[in-house]
């Protein structure tokens, strides 16, 4: 684990930090709009490396709660410090939370080429429920489509 890690609710100064965050290290980005619309309407954690004199926002996890159920809508870790624990710990973060909410089900869907953040979600317990063929266009930076990939449906029951 790296020394200086910290985990906080985002607020909405963060914005700006975690929009570059997406651009950079998210394969996929979500853009300026869903990323203010998540801030705004979820339930967010930054992860920060860092002292009090200078800490930067390396990755961010935003989740949605619909009653008795919360989906993972997007972890993202910054691509400079992975295979070290952080993304591991914010889903610790996001368990550790929904459990004082009376959220009895973990919900998250994910491209079915994406094996280390399936490894990653097993690893903590999560099971594929299903999958939706055909779900996710597959693109390439600057490229037309190339085709389609399906999403697979994980979930979790927690006990509350
Ligand atoms: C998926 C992602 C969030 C993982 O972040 P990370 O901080 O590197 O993950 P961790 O270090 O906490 O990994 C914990 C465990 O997950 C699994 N894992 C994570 N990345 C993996 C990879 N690339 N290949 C295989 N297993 C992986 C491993 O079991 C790992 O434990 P280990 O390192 O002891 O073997 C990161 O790669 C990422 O931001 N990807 C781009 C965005 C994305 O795809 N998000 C998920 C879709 S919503």
């Amino acid at each position: 684990m790296i020394p200086s890690v910290s985990i906080r609710l985002a607020t909405e100064s963060d914005l700006w930090p975690i929009i570059q965050l997406d651009t950079l290290s998210n394969p996929h980005p979500w853009g300026e709009n869903l990323v203010a619309d998540a801030l705004n309407t979820r339930k967010n954690w930054v992860i920060e490396l860092g002292d009090v004199t200078q800490k930067s926002i390396v990755g961010w996890l935003t989740a949605s709660i619909v009653l008795d159920q919360s989906e993972l809508e997007l972890i993202v870790i910054d691509s400079s410090v992975r295979r070290q624990g952080l993304a591991r710990s914010l889903m610790m973060t996001w368990l550790k939370d929904i459990k004082q909410q009376n959220v009895c089900e973990l919900l998250l869907e994910v491209r079915e080429s994406n094996i280390g953040a399936i490894s990653l979600y097993e690893s903590l317990g999560f099971e594929l429920v299903g999958c939706r063929k055909n779900y996710y266009q597959i693109e390439k930076k600057g490229q037309a489509e190339q085709g389609h990939e399906a999403a697979c449906l994980f979930t979790l029951t927690v006990s509350v």
